[in-house]
């Protein structure tokens, strides 16, 4: 069995204070760092940009796991590189040849993410399972924190695990969205082994990012 590992988002951070939230997360035992992009066009919200993951680079080692929600965006791959990015995450819909970025971000040394939406099947990705490192379940519609957890995607979970260990395969299955104390485990049963909070890492037991990061590490 993969380790369980947590990539605490920052959009729930105190955006005043990035880089001292970041250097909090390491110290809370965070594994990675989930960074939400938002273009206000492929998901109704707006967040940062390269420049602004340029300047949080200097604040720890974890590795950036950047989840680009923008369209199109196979012309800012590289920029998303440039700014430290570690794994670069994309959504099918927002590239008109998604076999095309995914060997670019591979070209570029990074780590190749690729997101499903609660309602895009696996199929989407079948043909390049042994090109991703990465395959991100949505468990909320992209574009805000604070949603509730759709129980309906983990069955897409665990028909990934089973094709992973049919066919010998080694990406990382990570869910994101509304994930609490609750809802971890069940994700970590179907076969994820990446875990995205937000919500729950900076706001439960009164913004106690190490206790809240140990306790979805022992669901
Ligand atoms: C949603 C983002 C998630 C989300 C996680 O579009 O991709 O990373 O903000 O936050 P919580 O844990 O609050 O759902
Ligand atoms: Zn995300």
């Amino acid at each position: 069995m993969k380790k369980i590992q947590i990539s605490p988002s920052i959009l729930s951070a105190d955006f005043s204070q990035l880089g001292n939230e970041i250097k909090r997360l390491e110290e809370g035992g965070a594994d990675m760092i989930h960074v939400d992009v938002m273009d206000g066009h492929f998901v109704p919200n707006l967040t940062i940009g390269p420049p602004v993951i340029k300047t949080l680079r200097k604040y720890t080692k974890l590795p950036f796991d950047v989840h680009l929600m923008i369209s199109p965006v196979h012309k800012y791959i590289q920029d998303y590189a440039d700014a430290g990015a570690n794994i670069i995450t994309i959504h099918p819909e927002t590239t008109d040849n998604l076999q095309a970025s995914i060997q670019f971000i591979k070209k570029l040394n990074k780590k190749v993410g690729v997101s499903l939406n609660p309602k895009t099947k696996i199929d989407i990705v079948k043909d390049y399972l042994n090109e991703i490192d990465l395959i991100l379940i949505m468990s909320v519609y992209p574009g805000f924190g604070g949603q509730k957890f759709m129980p309906e995607v983990l069955s897409k979970i665990t028909n990934l695990k089973n094709i992973r260990d049919e066919k010998k395969l080694n990406f990382d299955i990570e869910i994101d969205g509304g994930i609490n104390f609750d809802n971890s485990k069940l994700a970590i049963e179907a076969g994820a082994n990446i875990l995205v909070s937000g919500t729950t890492i900076f706001k439960n037991n009164n913004g106690n990012i190490k206790k809240n990061i140990d306790l979805l590490k022992s669901s």
